[in-house]
């Protein structure tokens, strides 16, 4: 089949096998092409990571796989082709990611379902106490629109303000021009759906299932990721409904901590990227367009793969939560007062007709089609590709 992108919005309903490919190799060489401390390699062997593959995530696994040689389990939520449709991004990533891995000699197995109920948690349980006896890693990178709990109760979250309606420019993603966008207040029930699907409650039921199943090393980490970002985005984002579930994220790992004596809890507050999650804030894909122009001007621009093996490298072995009792500060160069003096100056100023000149329009879109698998130079879109891909550890 040719495989074109088709999207709508924030989103691309199709995705290229040959160019997922090329993306998880990217990520890959640039990992292979650091080295990594010895705490890192000798704390990082064994690595659970919960929702392995996009963003974040994905990338966690790859700097875990290939820049400290761990054997990785991944946990996603995604779907095969069909034969008519291609398979979510994910799936292709991860189906690159086992490829080279098994290339390279390293363990790598993935579970497919969805990490919020008993069923996966058990399921993940058993492969790590028959393969790998226990992990000492466990990174939590879901971004899920909606869970079930074990009663039946679907949650749903939502991405609104906590009290009143916020309007702010906005990058309207469907013809690229400058509008005014409104933001709802939440109600009382959407603001607790969002704290239960983005919320820490999940991850304290992932450390305690594996926990009591005896498959914690002593003194293993854990790290589940958070944004704050600038004032700009305060009212959509840090004191928005996603704010308060990230709040209590950070509670969470605070309460990890203190209630398991094997694990320690961190939160790594990661700059703002282009995922198949952020893409669908509102007001915040102008935020990142001007934020990539002005990082990418002052040499400081970094990408998923950046940021985590960054984290790896310099900032979790040991953990290093400058003074605040849980929280690493991955977004120190995003909120560095030059980079966010510019981006405000150039808030102000952007409008339709000057938007190409102050922000990384070009940027932006690269990252988002690169998601998807497209737009990526090597690959020859006009050849045919079969869509059914395998993940070697997957039996459908
Ligand atoms: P993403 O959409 O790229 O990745 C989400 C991952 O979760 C995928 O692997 C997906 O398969 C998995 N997933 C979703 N629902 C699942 C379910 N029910 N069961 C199993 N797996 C499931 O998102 P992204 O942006 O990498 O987000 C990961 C974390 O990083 C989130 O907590 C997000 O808030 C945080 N973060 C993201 C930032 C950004 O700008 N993208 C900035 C800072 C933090």
């Amino acid at each position: 089949m040719i495989v074109e992108p088709k999207v709508r919005e924030f989103i691309c309903t199709t995705a290229h096998p040959v160019g997922c490919m090329e993306n998880v190799n990217r990520q890959i060489s640039y990992v292979k092409s650091l080295s990594f401390p010895a705490e890192a390699v000798q704390n990082a062997k064994k690595v659970l990571v919960i929702g392995a593959s996009t963003g974040y995530g994905l990338a966690s696994r790859i700097t875990a796989a290939f820049g400290c040689q761990a054997a990785t389990i991944g946990v996603m939520f995604e779907k095969p082709s069909n034969g008519k449709r291609t398979a979510t991004p994910g799936w292709y990533n991860t189906a690159a990611f086992e490829k080279a891995a098994a290339e390279d000699g390293l363990y790598a197995k993935s579970i497919n379902g969805d990490a919020f109920s008993e069923e996966i948690k058990q399921k993940t349980i058993d492969l790590i106490k028959k393969d790998l006896g226990q992990v000492d890693l466990v990174i939590y990178s879901l971004a899920a629109p909606r869970r079930t709990t074990a009663d039946g109760t679907v949650y749903t979250s939502s991405l609104k303000t906590t009290d009143s309606v916020f309007t702010e420019k906005s990058l309207d993603l469907k013809n690229n021009i400058i509008t005014q966008k409104s933001v709802e207040p939440a109600t009382e029930e959407e603001l607790q759906g969002t704290i239960k699907v983005m919320g820490g409650e999940d991850w304290m039921d992932w450390i305690t299932a594996l926990s009591k199943a005896g498959v914690l090393k002593n003194d293993s980490v854990t790290v589940a990721y958070s944004y704050i970002g600038p004032e700009l985005t305060y009212p959509i984002y840090f004191d928005g409904t996603i704010g308060c579930a990230k709040r209590h994220l950070t509670k969470t790992a605070k309460e990890i901590s203190e209630k398991f004596s094997e694990i320690n809890a961190y939160v790594s507050v990661n700059k703002a990227l282009v995922t198949q999650a952020s893409s669908a804030i509102p007001i915040v894909p102008l935020y990142f367009a001007i934020l990539y122009k002005v990082m990418k001007e002052q040499g400081t621009h970094e990408g998923c793969i950046e940021q985590i093996s960054r984290l790896f490298r310099d900032k979790l072995f040991p953990a290093d939560t400058s003074g605040s009792e849980k929280l690493i500060r991955m977004d120190d160069w995003e909120l560095n007062e030059k980079v966010q003096a510019k981006v405000m100056a150039i808030w102000k100023q952007i409008s339709t007709e000057n938007l190409s000149a102050l922000s990384d329009l070009d940027g932006y879109w690269e990252d988002f089609y690169h998601m998807f698998g497209f737009h990526f130079d090597c690959v020859d879109y006009t050849k045919d590709v079969d869509i059914c891909v395998e993940i070697p550890s997957i039996h459908l």
